[in-house]
């Protein structure tokens, strides 16, 4: 089947929430992989509109403004512009970045729902939803947690145990309460408006799984698997306060669900870009392409289409290429757990390196696999690939023709073979490098367009014109121009990945932006032509700065365990009186023996010295300690706790140890040695 052509191109990239910066995970699966195929469109001379935003919507915006004791307006404002600011940085070229709190978006979503609700597309339900009556507020699953029923881990989520990666409901916990207030959550009844998804099975299916099988496996596998389950209604309403208002009667304390308003965004988006928003939204002739995350998924393959064809009129998209996730240093990247590198922070650290983030991130994208960065790896791709190939390249063909001809290009003599071979190389990038953007395959790409700096490269090594220009003065001009016109055209060709150093060469060329078409071309530098001053592309990253990153995540790893420690700490007991603490006899008392108690795993028994005389112990503490890492040990003894006799021996006293969270026994003592029987209190 020939492939549809198409007038006009729809970019949509996954609207980041507005609850926290931007990390490197969200530019490697989305914002850099949209970017470079913009460019490119761009780049080719085709009418194409990029559009993204904050998403401003959703529990998580409302909890953290509780937490903070802020409105939720102010966390969107401060993460809205944090966000849009480092994505201008970055070189983002969206034509648009709006926010879902706009006016134009609110009455979009707000018409678009009306419509299906008219229309009679929703169906009505109600059912019985956790209340936290002390919040004043329905619980997501998410935000119950308790004791998982599987494995005990007492911080399961009402959807999931993320200890041992069941799926959960929040009827399984055991012990539920609220993570807003920490009440325990009651069950009130509530009305909601719901999508019916297996309505849609049938189109879906059709549209997808036999129209789309071109799409990534990992995309087109989860839709599949999605279908072959069976699609059930999805409620499209909330009971919470933040959000657009459902815009019917009876729907007081009711917002459209985060979920149902975000992707409507995008048509907003481009709605508040331009009057002309129609066209690309509703011509069978535009097309649209998702750049989303992989948990997005299943919002923007089976529910947003839904939603547009249930509404009518909308097109649909053509592909929906998400990557898989990427780590970073081994480790999953987490918001909450701060492991991650945060755009903002990375630009403020590294200035002037922006296309360098870029290069590794599409260089070590999670295109089919999960993918890891890691500074060293980010480190040798700058010294070994950027810094020792393109930029070597650039510098010397510049400062060469700076050096020799005073900054004209020369004129080009007769080609020899190896000058023609070489050319055809380079313009055979030109195919490839398409075809791999147009397939989403932007590693790839990314490697045919430095591919040119290597063909370059190699060019100047083999051909030695430092040498030659002793010998052969001649040929030399040849040599300069071939590599003038390769210069140029790493400028198109890197544009779309590295739009900040495709200027700089430029500039230093001093010339005008090529079009796309010219890739391939070896008349792009006109002879005698001036070039400008030639500077470095790029620098060599020392280890200093890759150990203070390391440092960091360092410190991060420190601070999450010990945060993780203060969490686990049991409740404080109830109070007692004075009287009740001078009643326990604690003295300081030295261990003389110690052995293992026959037929038992924990107990051990224990001769001490405790000042007032030399008892017997038993303490359940075997499996902590060996018995020759205890003698000698002067220890705490509560010496009148009441005799027990516990497998034949009479135990008089208790040895006091510190116990974590974990279970993990200390001996408590004091800091220097002093005598036996001193009291403790
Ligand atoms: O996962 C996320 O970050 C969502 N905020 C993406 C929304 S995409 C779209 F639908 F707006
Ligand atoms: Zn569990």
């Amino acid at each position: 089947m020939a492939s549809k052509q198409f007038k006009r191109y729809l970019v949509t990239s996954a609207l980041p929430y507005a609850n926290g910066p931007v990390h490197i995970g969200h530019l490697a699966g989305v914002y850099i992989p949209s970017d470079i195929y913009t460019r490119y469109l761009r780049l080719r001379g085709c009418d194409v509109v990029s559009v993204c935003g904050s998403d401003e919507h959703g529990v998580p915006i409302t909890i953290k403004a509780r937490k903070e004791g802020v409105t939720p307006q102010e966390i969107v404002d401060r993460y809205h512009n944090i966000i849009k600011d480092s994505f201008e940085r970055l070189g983002m070229s969206f034509d648009i970045y709006s926010r879902t709190s706009s006016p134009t978006h609110a009455a979009t979503a707000s018409d678009f729902f009306r419509k299906l609700y008219d229309e009679g597309k929703f169906v009505e339900k109600t059912s019985m939803q956790y209340y936290d009556e002390e919040a004043k507020t329905f619980l997501a699953d998410r935000y119950i947690v308790g004791t998982c029923p599987k494995c005990g881990n007492d911080r399961a989520y009402g959807d999931q145990c993320e200890k041992c990666g069941s799926t959960l409901s929040p009827e399984e916990l055991i012990d539920p309460h609220s993570a807003v207030s920490g009440s325990v959550p009651v069950k009130r009844e509530t009305k909601h408006w719901y999508l019916p998804l297996d309505q849609y099975e049938t189109f879906l299916r059709n549209w997808i799984l036999e129209g789309h099988k071109e799409w990534k496996s990992n995309v087109y596998g989860q839709c599949k698997s999605w279908l072959d389950g069976g699609l059930q209604p999805r409620a499209v309403s909330r009971d919470l306060d933040w959000g657009i208002p459902v815009p019917v009667e009876g729907a007081e304390g009711k917002v459209l669900y985060v979920w149902f308003d975000a992707p409507i965004g995008y048509i907003s988006a481009t709605k508040d870009f331009t009057p002309d928003w129609e066209k690309y939204w509703k011509s069978d002739d535009t097309k649209m392409v998702h750049f989303i995350g992989k948990d997005n998924i299943v919002f923007h393959c089976i529910v947003f289409p839904s939603m547009l064809k249930a509404h009518g009129g909308y097109i649909l998209p053509e592909n929906v290429p998400s990557n898989e996730f990427l780590n970073l240093e081994g480790d999953k990247i987490s918001t909450s757990r701060n492991w991650a590198v945060w755009l903002h922070e990375y630009l403020d650290e590294f200035p002037g390196k922006e296309d360098v983030l870029r290069y590794v991130l599409c260089a070590n994208a999670p295109e089919t696999k999960d993918n890891d960065f890691t500074w060293k790896d980010f480190q040798a791709r700058n010294n070994n690939e950027l810094v020792a190939v393109l930029g070597n390249f650039v510098n010397r063909a510049l400062v060469l023709t700076k050096k020799y001809y005073d900054g004209l290009v020369p004129a080009c003599g007769e080609l020899n073979d190896y000058d023609r071979e070489t050319i055809a190389e380079m313009a055979t990038v030109k195919g490839s490098l398409e075809s791999n953007i147009e397939h989403y395959h932007f590693r790839e790409a990314l490697k045919d367009a430095m591919n040119i700096a290597r063909i370059g490269n190699k060019y100047l090594a083999d051909t030695e014109p430092w040498k030659v220009i002793k010998t052969d003065p001649e040929r030399v001009k040849t040599i300069l121009n071939v590599a003038l016109q390769i210069t140029a055209n790493l400028a198109i060709a890197i544009e779309p990945f590295m739009p900040f150093s495709a200027t700089k060469i430029l500039k230093m060329l001093a010339v005008e932006k090529f079009a796309w078409d010219s890739l391939g071309s070896v008349d792009l530098m006109a002879v005698d032509h001036r070039i400008g001053e030639p500077e470095l592309l790029f620098e060599k990253i020392e280890d200093d700065a890759i150990q203070r990153q390391l440092d960091k995540l360092e410190a991060t790893k420190k601070a999450n365990q010990a945060a993780e420690a203060s969490q686990k700490v049991e409740d404080q007991k109830e109070e007692i009186p004075f009287d009740d603490f001078q009643k326990m006899d604690i003295r300081v008392s030295t261990i003389l023996t110690a052995e293992k108690v026959a037929k038992t795993k924990k107990l051990l028994k224990l001769t001490v010295d405790t000042g007032i005389d030399q008892r017997e112990i038993v303490s359940g503490i075997a499996e902590h300690f060996s018995p020759e890492e205890l003698i000698g040990r002067q220890v705490l003894v509560l010496v009148n706790l009441q005799p027990r006799e516990l497998k034949g021996t009479l135990s008089r006293g208790m040895i006091l140890m510190a116990e974590d969270a974990d279970g993990k026994l200390r001996l408590l003592g004091p800091d220097e040695k002093t005598v036996n029987g001193a009291i403790v209190g």
